[in-house]
């Protein structure tokens, strides 16, 4: 099959998987997060050709797909801001956080600054309810936000690429693969 969307490296980094995995089903989530990797979302078309490496539907993909919040249906920015919003860290201010984002970036969640730095999400909770509130940006944690330290975060990132405010990375070892 001709793949629509994967390059060959993609294709080849997800066939590098399949020794480690008993079938290739189970191999979903770390396709999709190869294949995120190199296109930085998950779009249709790579979809179907994980579908077809991995003997699936595209349904199945799909649904495998828009069911966790860390693939990215569309393009993203520079930075994926990933605000935590379950209970712990609403009862001490995750929601004024996100409305205080979205007024700074003048966005609303789900898009994309004007200047391709930023993306708001919401997601649930990250495993870092004590020091709520927090957010994750790309693959770093920021936690006990204030808008202040909102301020700095956002402003190292973009003026440095990174930020000393980061408290660690986030680590997910399943997906990691
Ligand atoms: S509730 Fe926000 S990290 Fe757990």
């Amino acid at each position: 099959m001709r793949f629509k969307a994967l390059s060959k490296e993609t294709i080849e980094r997800i066939k590098a998987e399949f020794p480690k995995y008993p079938n290739r089903r189970s191999l979903t989530l770390p396709a999709l997060r190869i294949a995120q990797e190199d296109i930085g979302y998950v779009s249709e078309p790579a979809m179907i050709d994980i579908a077809e490496l991995l003997d699936l539907t595209p349904i199945q993909v799909y649904e495998v797909a828009t069911f966790y919040s860390q693939y990215n249906m569309k393009p993203v920015g520079k930075y994926l801001i990933q605000v935590c919003k379950t209970l712990s860290c609403s009862l001490v201010g995750a929601i004024p956080i996100i409305e205080y984002i979205q007024k700074k970036l003048e966005i609303a969640i789900g898009e994309t600054s004007e200047d391709g730095f930023f993306t708001l999400k919401v997601v649930e909770c990250l495993a870092a309810c004590g020091s709520a509130p927090m957010m994750q940006i790309n693959d770093r944690y920021y936690e006990q936000l204030t808008p202040e330290k909102v301020d700095q975060i956002l402003s190292d990132l973009k003026t440095n690429g990174k930020s000393d405010l980061a408290t660690g990375p986030f680590m997910l070892p399943v997906l990691q693969g």
